[in-house]
């Protein structure tokens, strides 16, 4: 009879049975009389020991001639091993090769470059550390979208060719489209907001472009982004809405992801700390608590990246940045009520120096204000006709906001750069693989 095969997450429910894994040999040592294979298989890792005397002569002599990254099937006995992370060790009975690698893993324990590594994505992702952002990654996405739906959001996806910029024409990526130009998605908001006229509590989540140039630890060319749209609710709804959701999502990571964040090596009482209520600053407060810090950032102008990065090391929890003024945000913000230079927009910054996460705003609700923008701004009236019968048939008041995926499994996984927090990045220097 030929062994159950089981993961080897699963085995510490299988002690004393003998059991089959399929995986990749990560790491082999020797003693002559006994190998130690360390083995994954994408749940877990264990290490398989191959007594010589309890093996014949070419099992074991196969087992010495592994190079790094074979596929293997591992037939064993599971027994507990207080020492082991698992708490079990496999006594391996049999070893079947699928393939044994002709040449040395590229990836070896050396340090590499990022250049190097990044040219290997593709093999890279096997790594420890690469498996548990991806792994924090994936439940991040998982409690958003429960978060949502709990709160009964309606998934509704939004195009990713469109024939209109969403978010101003700089940083646009035009593909032909049969005889005429189209764009890729910026966002998905404005097709969000048409959905919550029709479903009220909406979102929409799909990978996202940017062409600017941002040569920075915080910009990818595509990347993931989570827009929920709700009507009826203004600038303070939306602002309530987007903490709810990243304290729901901090405390999932932290319930499952804690061997990942040890892992990584991150601090987990900073994350411990998330939770409501968050900081706010309106625009004006944070450029003076800026000039303070030494920053010289005129009042009037967007916050820069080395501008948040300062302003949130002031801070042990997320803070809101709210009202900026109208020049330097889209033109479908709602005007402030009390000052016509200003909008009724947030952008929410991670502590730690991380920055920006989500971007948010009140929406102009106002035909003729809303048209007036779109010529202040010069952008062409025809593929907004749409967007505009909105304001025309039961125009509302609501407000959404959309969150990046990668700046928040980077500040959750407490890493340097973006660029690892997405499985294949896209970068101005970088399509491969
Ligand atoms: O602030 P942004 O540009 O807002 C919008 O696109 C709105 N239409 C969203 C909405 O209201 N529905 O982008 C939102 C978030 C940012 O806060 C950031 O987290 C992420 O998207 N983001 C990027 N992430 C990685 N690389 C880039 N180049 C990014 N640009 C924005
Ligand atoms: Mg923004």
């Amino acid at each position: 009879m030929t062994a159950l095969w089981v993961s080897i997450k699963d085995l510490p429910s299988h002690v004393e049975e003998t059991v089959v894994i399929r995986g990749w040999l990560y790491n082999l040592r020797s003693s002559g009389k006994i190998h130690f294979l360390q083995l994954r298989d994408g749940s877990g890792t264990v290490q398989g020991v191959m007594v010589k005397k309890e093996v014949s002569e070419d099992l074991f002599a196969a087992a010495k001639g592994l190079w790094l990254e074979a596929s293997v099937e591992v037939t064993g006995t599971v027994r507990k091993d207080e020492r082991a992370p698992s708490g079990v060790e496999l006594s391996v009975t049999d070893l079947r090769v699928f393939q044994n690698p002709s040449e040395e893993y590229p990836i070896g324990k050396k340090d590499h470059g990022i250049d190097f590594l990044l040219d290997h994505r593709h093999l890279w992702l096997r790594s420890s550390r690469q498996q548990a952002i991806m792994r924090i990654r994936d439940r991040v996405i998982r409690s958003a979208r429960e978060y949502l739906q709990e709160n009964g959001f309606l998934l509704i996806d939004s195009p990713i060719i469109s024939g209109a910029a969403g978010e101003g024409v700089s940083g646009l990526f035009e593909i032909d489209y049969f005889d005429s130009k189209a764009y890729l998605a910026q966002t998905g908001q404005l097709y969000a907001e048409a959905a919550a006229a029709a479903f009220g509590k909406v979102y929409c989540f799909g990978p996202t472009f940017r062409a600017e140039k941002s040569k920075t630890r915080r910009h990818l060319t595509e990347f993931w982004m989570l827009e929920p749209e709700v009507a009826f609710y203004d600038h303070k709804d939306n602002m309530a809405l987007q903490e709810g959701l990243i304290c729901h999502i901090v405390a999932k990571v932290l319930e499952h992801c804690r061997t990942e964040l040890a892992s990584l090596e991150r601090d987990v009482s900073k994350l411990e700390n998330i939770k409501a209520p968050f900081y706010h600053l309106q625009y004006d407060e944070a450029i003076e608590m800026l000039h303070k810090l030494g920053s010289d950032t005129p009042y009037g102008d967007d916050l820069g990246n080395e501008d948040e990065t300062i302003l949130t090391q002031q801070f042990d929890r997320p803070v809101f940045i709210e009202c900026y003024p109208k020049t330097v945000k889209a033109f479908y913000m709602k005007e402030h009520p009390d000052n016509p230079n200003l909008v009724l927009c947030d952008d929410l910054l991670a502590p730690e120096g991380y920055g920006e996460i989500i971007g948010g705003s009140q929406r102009e609700d106002d035909y003729d204000r809303l048209i007036a923008r779109i010529r202040e701004q010069g952008l062409p009236e025809e593929p907004y006709e749409w967007y505009l019968d909105l304001r025309k048939f039961g125009t509302f008041v609501h407000s959404g906001f959309g969150m990046g995926i990668e700046r928040v499994v980077a500040w959750i996984s407490g890493l340097q750069h973006i660029r690892e927090a997405i499985p294949w990045p896209r970068t101005i220097y970088r399509l491969k693989p």
